[in-house]
């Protein structure tokens, strides 16, 4: 059995799909907790509506709030072997991200290592490729390491941007490869198909 924690910010569609595929194929996936840096957020409704176990890392005031110092010991008494960041738009602290090397990923929606870095999130992105005059872009998965958006890639697709007339059919057509990529790497992972072998991300397709 995977056990995966998601990471959310806000809207929660990457939470929403991946809860869908949970439930209707990836049947050794279980989603043991979502971690939020907001408390009133689509993505937590979703976590309550699915009675999945849910925390906060930003709002001190908050019954859930936790440490991530306190929140590497829970996903670690949890067994969590993979944190997917879905919309997770906080920075983590770096001996987090230590203690889960290579345990760690990240959808993001361009194609990297274009469109990436700091302050590279949701329509920013999209408008920067809108304005790169681009003719493709996609959806990333890569681990994460402490630099923004520039741990290795796990698995891309791409999506024909050359009629689009504005930023937002961009975000729109990249959002639904999002929908479909994340949880197909989530089942390469639970199917034990991703390795990094001479530090470059290996898929083993069958
Ligand atoms: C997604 O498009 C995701 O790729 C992006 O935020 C959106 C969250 O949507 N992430 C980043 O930009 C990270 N750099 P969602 O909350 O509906 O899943």
């Amino acid at each position: 059995m995977l056990k995966i924690a998601v990471f959310v910010s806000g809207r929660g569609s990457n939470l929403k799909s991946l809860i869908e595929k949970i439930k209707s194929d990836l049947t050794t996936v279980e989603l043991s907790a979502v971690i939020s840096n907001k408390s009133d957020c689509p993505a937590i409704n979703l976590a309550e509506e699915n009675d999945i176990p849910y925390f906060f890392v930003n709002e001190i005031s908050k019954e859930k709030f936790v440490t991530f110092s306190t929140l590497k010991d829970i996903l670690n008494s949890k067994e969590v072997n993979l944190i997917v960041l879905a919309g997770f738009l906080k920075k983590i602290p770096e001996d987090f991200v230590d203690a889960f090397e290579n345990k760690i990923i990240n959808i993001h929606p361009a194609l990297l290592p274009s469109f990436g870095g700091k302050g590279m999130y949701g329509m920013n992105v999209h408008k920067a490729v809108f304005e790169s005059s681009a003719k493709v872009s996609g959806a990333t998965v890569h681990f994460v390491n402490n630099f923004y958006d520039e741990g290795k890639i796990i698995l891309q697709r791409c999506v024909d941007i050359s009629d689009v007339e504005n930023p937002a059919e961009i975000a729109e057509r990249v959002l639904r490869i999002e929908h479909e990529l994340l949880p197909d790497v989530v089942k390469l992972f639970s199917e034990d198909r991703v390795t990094v072998e001479n530090n470059r991300v290996q898929i083993k397709f069958k």
